[in-house]
């Protein structure tokens, strides 16, 4: 189903908002929405928005592949971006990534077999004196941890799995 049959009133809204002759403006909003539902942004997600804007679907992947918090595949339900740029570098970001990784059996870039973690290395997140720190970004949003320990940080991901496991409320 297309965003637009799916969320035809969030569509609208979106696109209300923007004078008709620049209804590009319109993309990021719609970006978001589109991730939302999956977690990632799908080619026809991208090439449905290219159409509602009068974009290049290729128009559309540029923006995508420029934002660091949008995403063309599916990785973890959780992603954890860990700033591994000087500053924090300087307060022991690439050993903290690297023993979190070690600890996951995972690498930088990939996700955990149960699909739950995603880690990746990010630049600047403007917190250089709170290191090792990272955001987690979900469906939810973003949060911020600082500070962090791998320990601390594996706590807070066997915490974020048993918030997966329980049923809804
Ligand atoms: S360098 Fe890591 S938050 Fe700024």
């Amino acid at each position: 189903m297309s965003l637009a049959q799916k969320y035809a009133r969030e569509v609208q809204l979106i696109l209300a908002k923007y004078p008709a002759d620049q209804k590009r403006s319109a993309v990021m909003p719609l970006l978001y929405l589109a991730q939302r539902e999956e977690g990632y942004i799908t080619r026809a997600a991208m090439e449905e928005i290219a159409g509602l804007l009068e974009m290049t679907a290729t128009e559309v992947a540029a923006i995508v592949g420029f934002y660091t918090l949008y995403h063309d595949r599916k990785e973890g339900k959780y992603r954890m971006q860990v700033c591994t740029d000087l500053p924090c570098a300087l307060r022991g970001a690439d050993k903290f990534i690297e023993s979190l990784c070690s600890n996951l059996g995972i690498r930088v870039g990939e996700t955990t077999p149960d699909g739950l973690i995603t880690i990746e290395a990010v630049m600047c997140l403007a917190a250089c004196d709170r290191a090792p720190m990272f955001q987690v970004q979900s469906a939810d949003g973003l949060e911020y941890h600082e500070d962090m320990t791998v320990d601390k940080t594996m706590e807070l991901i066997r915490a974020l799995g048993r918030e997966t496991k329980e049923p809804a409320r």
